[in-house]
């Protein structure tokens, strides 16, 4: 793990910011497309793949299978998931992402058994994995805890479809057990199932390979499993990364006296929007960009994170640092995870008036000045927060543990360099 930082020059609340800032491919979309190569018979191309650390990660698990990954170019890949030909995951690196956990399902799927340790990623609080244990052994899989992995088994026949109910819509419980359902026997129904674009794009993209799949876009699908053929591959462009395009929009409200953020998809993130222009910002939607211009003197707002449509939680840390600088006291209510909440008070060191209540919820005053500090990014979308934070600050600002910032942004400091912000990469 890299040890570098970002020193940040903050430009004191000035609104300066100018110029264009894209947005690349969603981390979260690719990576279970990653995945589900596991399930077809010839290699996939992807394009549109963000250089982030997270799809690296995926890619030497992948070399570990047994597969390939080759880079063709700078956004494109070739993934050979057909040549997988194990399935204990590496306990390093599953460690060291989350998203490392939807290969269960292709994998058990394809190979009747996986085993791997229970998966890491980032410190927000606990992430249980009760619905993919729940689920596997509703498809008739048995489970075996040994030291500090998990063995799963499918039946010999094959795993076998069943109806299984979430009981809370998870984004990668649900492209889980879509992957594991294609191969299995007989017909699988999902219930209350995530809908995020993500979840979308990957279901979207298994029917268009032969998947019967029905029901996209509600909360219940129908699979009909292929009883272990493999799917045929077509390309599959990566969407814009939403998470990048609500931080941008935010920063842009923060700091931007013209910024247009492009390859985005505004309807993504239409609550932000909606609630940054009732606030007072000046924001111009197009098909695929966002014209933001930022505001002296706008309004606070309450948010409650929600699975979508509703307020992502990956943008409430963001959306905290806009409210220190929104007049009037705001409620934030985390309700999907736990320790999401806790890099406030590197935001209160910074000068932010923030009490926090309870693990979920916290209340903001503003406006407040913010300065300059030393800080941790202590998870990926908390640490772009702080970034945001620097930005708007007095003086010079030191983001530590920038590794977890590049697991999710490409070079942010080139990106944000090019708008105006004062950003350095440097090693301590
Ligand atoms: C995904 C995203 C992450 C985002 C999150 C919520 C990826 C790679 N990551 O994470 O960026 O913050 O969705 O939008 O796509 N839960 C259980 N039992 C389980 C699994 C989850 O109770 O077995 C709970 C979690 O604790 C949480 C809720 O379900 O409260 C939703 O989490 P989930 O959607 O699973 O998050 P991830 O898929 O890990």
């Amino acid at each position: 793990m890299s040890k570098e930082s970002f020193k940040v020059q903050g430009l004191s609340g000035k609104k300066t910011l100018k110029g264009i800032l894209p947005v690349m491919g969603s981390k979260n979309a690719v990576l279970p497309v990653m995945a589900s190569s596991i399930i077809f018979k010839k290699p996939l191309e992807l394009s549109n793949v963000p250089d982030i650390e997270d799809v690296y990660r995926m890619s030497e698990m992948f070399e570990k299978l047994g597969a390939e990954v080759k880079r063709v170019s700078k956004r494109k890949y070739i993934v050979s998931g057909n040549l997988v030909n194990k399935s204990e995951m590496d306990p390093e690196i599953s460690k060291r992402f989350r998203a490392s956990v939807i290969l269960t399902g292709p994998l058990l799927s394809r190979f009747g058994k996986v085993s791997f340790p229970y998966p890491g990623g980032c410190v927000i609080g606990k992430r249980p994995i009760d619905l993919f244990l729940n689920g596997f052994e509703k498809m008739g899989a048995s489970i075996k805890e040994e030291g500090n992995k998990f063995i799963i088994t499918a039946p010999r026949k094959g795993l076998q479809g069943a109806s299984i109910f979430f009981k809370v819509p998870s984004v990668t419980a649900t492209e889980t057990f879509v992957m594991a359902a294609i191969l299995a026997k007989g017909t699988t129904y999902l219930k209350n199932i995530a809908l995020e674009p993500e979840v979308t794009s990957l279901i979207e993209y298994l029917v268009g390979c032969g998947a019967k799949i029905s029901g996209v876009g509600t909360t219940t699908l129908k699979i009909v499993g292929t009883g272990g053929r493999l799917l045929s591959p077509k390309p599959y462009k990566t969407i814009p990364d939403r998470l990048e395009t609500g931080s941008f929009l935010i920063l842009g409200a923060l700091s931007a006296k013209d910024l247009t953020i492009t390859n985005c998809n505004p309807e993504h993130v239409e609550i932000l929007i909606d609630l940054l222009k009732d606030s007072g910002v000046d924001i111009k939607v197009e098909k695929s960009s966002i014209r933001v211009r930022g505001r002296d003197k706008v309004r606070s707002f309450d948010i409650k994170t929600h699975e979508y449509p509703g307020f992502p939680t990956d943008l409430q840390a963001p959306t905290v640092v806009y409210l220190t600088q929104a007049i009037g006291e705001s409620l934030v209510f985390e309700t999907i995870f736990e320790g999401r909440l806790s890099f406030t008070e590197d935001l209160i060191n910074m000068g932010a008036n923030i009490t926090l209540w309870d693990a979920h919820r916290a209340t903001v005053k503003g406006p407040t000045k913010l300065k300059g500090r030393e800080v941790d990014g202590p998870d990926i979308r908390a640490g772009l927060a702080l970034l945001l934070a620097a930005i708007v600050s007095s003086g010079e600002s030191i983001i530590n543990n920038v590794y977890y910032i590049d697991r999710g942004y490409e070079s942010i400091e080139d990106r944000f360099s090019k708008i105006g912000v004062k950003i350095e990469r440097i090693k301590k």
